[in-house]
């Protein structure tokens, strides 16, 4: 049965260097078939380069999502379409450059992957999720098997409501975005695969991945600083997944969360 290995937000340094250093392993050890991360954060914290994508794939990543975070990379507009391995989310405006979607093949069962920003409490101006999310059913299902959401949004009413407006038609709705693992993991009744956020692949000793010092700083007194990339506690977090060719929902869904020491 195929089972896919899908990553929260590698975040910084910290965050690839561990993915990298472990996928190879982690895959075997895992079973994996199909390994695709969120890595919006990979570059200094925010965002992507060509390089990283590179690097992300030669250690094992075969699909690299993103999200609010697209754009921070200088220059990552004119990258991104040359690497065929990672797509933008599908709701972002449509003269956006990048791909919308990705397919996964195994023994034939194709299965598409693609990420949505949600739109309550997020700062990037997309398409509505809701709405958006029935046309690309529409067409993505024409190109594979089975379908994989990531919802890539801030509230958990938002990602939940999603989770149950596609139950049974995708194979799994995941959360991304906030950085925080959730405990919901489980397969809702008509065999759709969720989880609220599988949490990020970087260093948990910070907030949301970032030094705590300046964080607080900005908390007590309001002014903008810099927020380097945390460095320790680093974990690799996400969510095993495995879908019956058959009836082209989830069987098992899994949270992983693997120190990266
Ligand atoms: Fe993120
Ligand atoms: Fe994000």
């Amino acid at each position: 049965m195929p089972r896919l290995l899908f990553l929260g937000d590698i975040v910084g340094r910290p965050g690839r260097g561990a993915v990298i250093a472990r996928l190879r392993a982690l895959r075997a050890e895992l079973g994996a078939d199909w390994v695709v991360a969120n890595a919006e954060n990979a570059a200094g914290g925010s965002g992507l380069n060509a390089s990283i994508a590179r690097d992300l794939a030669a250690a094992g990543v075969d699909g690299i999502t993103l999200g609010d975070h697209c754009w921070d990379q200088r220059g990552f507009d004119r990258e991104i379409d040359s690497l065929a391995h990672v797509c933008r989310p599908a709701n972002l405006p449509a003269a956006c450059p990048g791909r919308t979607h990705l397919v996964l093949e195994k023994d034939g069962f194709r299965l598409v992957v693609f990420t949505l920003l949600g739109n309550q409490f997020m700062k990037v101006d997309a398409d509505h999720a809701f709405r958006a999310v029935e046309t690309w059913l529409d067409r993505l299902r024409k190109e594979a098997d089975a379908v994989f959401l990531e919802f890539h949004a801030e509230t958990t009413s938002e990602k939940i409501a999603m989770g149950w407006f596609l139950d049974g038609r995708a194979a799994a709705v995941i959360g991304t975005h906030t950085h925080v693992p959730t405990a919901d993991a489980r397969i809702l009744p008509r065999g759709t695969a969720y989880i609220t956020d599988v949490g990020m692949s970087g260093p948990y000793t910070g907030v949301l991945g970032r030094e705590i010092a300046p964080i607080l700083a900005r908390m007590s007194d309001g002014m903008p600083r810099r927020f380097p990339v945390a460095a320790a506690d680093v974990r690799i977090c996400g969510v095993l997944i495995d879908i019956d060719p058959a009836t082209r929902r989830a069987t098992a869904v899994k949270r992983i969360e693997i120190p990266a020491e």
